[in-house]
């Protein structure tokens, strides 16, 4: 089971290399697979990191080695927007960009791991867990001989889309040839419930650096040792049974991390914790809770929108407005004239928040979200239903498993204007169909709980999974 293993009566321990990607939807479930695997596994952790968005040393475990790479890479250059990334940026560029300019760092300090191991007289490291975007420190890994397992952050669903993405690329029909509607809104055949548009990683992203960023997605899955995904059995069985079909590795399905492993630590913006003070005076899942993770933007005609229809509503709200969420010419961004007189008592703005902790107030009946895998993963682990807002990458697929497989939450779609704001709002704080949705978050929820338990369908995938790396 999940403890060092032993040869010839001597307690071994065994060392895990881990590579996240810089982003906060990418760090925090890393450091929680770090926490497992730690806590539970009894292995040593050793994390190599970008010095972009780089984690914090002091919030974790004394034990655990942090190792920067690419000290010297300048990041405003390979990350969108110098840091933040949406809709309108070419992400899968940045991805490659990303790849390319880390690989030879990152074989210098893996050399320097490696040696490191042999002058403690310590076992090598027994694999190297990669987020699944860094394909190419994946090869320099395979090159010194040191095995990989990949984390897939987003959904079952998705890396059974990202799959399906080059025969649909072969048949014509991606990129979509028109933003005709019928077209886009074309169910994908051999992918149900997605439909065209769902594949459209964003606007911005060229169909060549698209095709090469998901095939290098793929090629890292299906050349790794196994492939570990932030998601449970009894949400995602189907895809997770695609996957093992098209995927000749083991995969370990051990989600929600962070049920398992606490995942607040990483936070890389302040928390602010006084808005559960003010959860505390509100009933019982009556509040909608607002935000669009840590990088989708909007632009000042919707945060326009959005304050008015939130105000209209009269429902009251937790509003997460991040220094950089709103795109725009000026840095100083004001909610409208009135707005907060209009929403006195009954509104809270706040720039970042314990997300995982908000969501599991009982004062919190809504999640109005942008459907990044892990917000949505967290809505469903606290029965809480959502109106959906998907940007960019994979947050449409997440959005159309949310509205059409789980049946909790539909998607606010088209522009943004007050009265539509107000009638989702309204749909789903104030109304039976509203409730409906929440009872099925709330059956998912049990199911998540029961997932992580002794038994449970994750929790037998993590001991599989230690017992892999073990056997290294
Ligand atoms: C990115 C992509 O956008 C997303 O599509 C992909 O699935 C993962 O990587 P991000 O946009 O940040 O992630 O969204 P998400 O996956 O939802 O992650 C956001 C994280 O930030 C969550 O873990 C959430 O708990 C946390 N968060 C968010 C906070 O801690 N406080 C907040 O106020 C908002």
């Amino acid at each position: 089971s999940a403890s060092p293993a032993s040869s010839g009566g001597v307690v071994r321990r065994r060392r895990v290399l881990m590579f996240p990607l810089p982003f906060q939807g990418h760090l925090n479930p890393m450091l929680q697979l770090a926490g497992v695997l730690h806590a539970r596994g009894g292995l040593d952790i050793t994390v190599f990191h970008g010095t972009f968005n780089a984690p914090d040393p002091a919030r974790h475990p004394p034990e655990y080695r942090f190792v920067p790479v690419g000290e010297g890479v300048a990041w405003a250059d390979l990350v969108p927007s110098g840091g933040g990334g949406d809709a309108d940026d070419d992400i899968p560029g940045a991805l490659l960009r990303i790849n390319e300019r880390l690989r030879e760092p990152f074989r210098d300090r893996l050399r320097q791991a490696l040696a490191l191991a042999e002058d403690d007289a310590a076992p090598p490291p027994a694999c190297l867990v990669l987020d699944s975007n860094l394909r190419e420190m994946q090869l320099v890994a395979q090159e010194l001989g040191v095995p990989t397992l990949v984390l897939r952050t987003g959904a079952a669903a998705c890396l059974v889309a990202y799959m399906a993405f080059p025969a649909l690329c072969d048949k014509g029909l991606l990129p979509p040839t028109s933003k005709d509607k019928s077209q886009l809104d074309m169910p994908l055949d051999d992918l149900t419930p997605l439909r065209l548009r769902d594949m459209v990683f964003s606007s911005a992203a060229t169909p060549a650096n698209m095709k090469k960023c998901l095939k290098c997605l793929v090629d890292a899955a299906r050349s790794s040792s196994g492939v570990i995904l932030n998601t449970f059995r009894d949400l995602e069985n189907s895809d997770l049974e695609k996957i093992a079909n098209g995927i000749a590795v083991p995969i370990y399905p051990i989600g929600p991390l962070h049920k398992i492993s606490s995942g607040t630590a990483d936070s890389l913006l302040a928390q602010d914790w006084a808005c559960l003070e003010w959860l505390d005076k509100q009933e019982v899942d009556s509040v909608l809770y607002v935000s669009f993770g840590s990088l989708a933007c909007i632009d000042e005609k919707e945060l326009l929108e959005i304050a008015w229809g939130l105000a209209n509503s009269q429902v009251p709200f937790l509003w997460v407005i991040r220094h950089n969420l709103v795109k725009s010419s000026s840095n100083d961004v004001s909610l409208p004239d009135g707005f907060k007189e209009e929403t006195h008592g009954r509104g809270m703005v706040v720039p970042w928040v314990p997300q995982q902790e908000v969501l599991r107030h009982h004062a919190i009946g809504g999640f109005w979200t942008h459907n990044g895998w892990n917000s949505t993963l967290e809505s469903i682990c606290e029965g809480v239903p959502m109106i959906c807002r998907p940007q960019f990458a994979d947050q449409m697929i997440n959005m159309r498993y949310v509205q059409d497989v789980w049946k909790i939450g539909f998607e606010l779609d088209g522009d943004l204007e007050r009265g539509k704001i107000e009638r989702a709002v309204t749909k789903l704080l104030c109304m039976e169909e509203g409730r409906h949705m929440r009872q099925r978050a709330k059956d998912l929820r049990n199911k998540a709980i029961k997932c992580i338990k002794e038994e449970g369908t994750s929790k037998s995938a993590i001991e599989l999974l230690v017992n892999h790396i073990m056997s290294f």
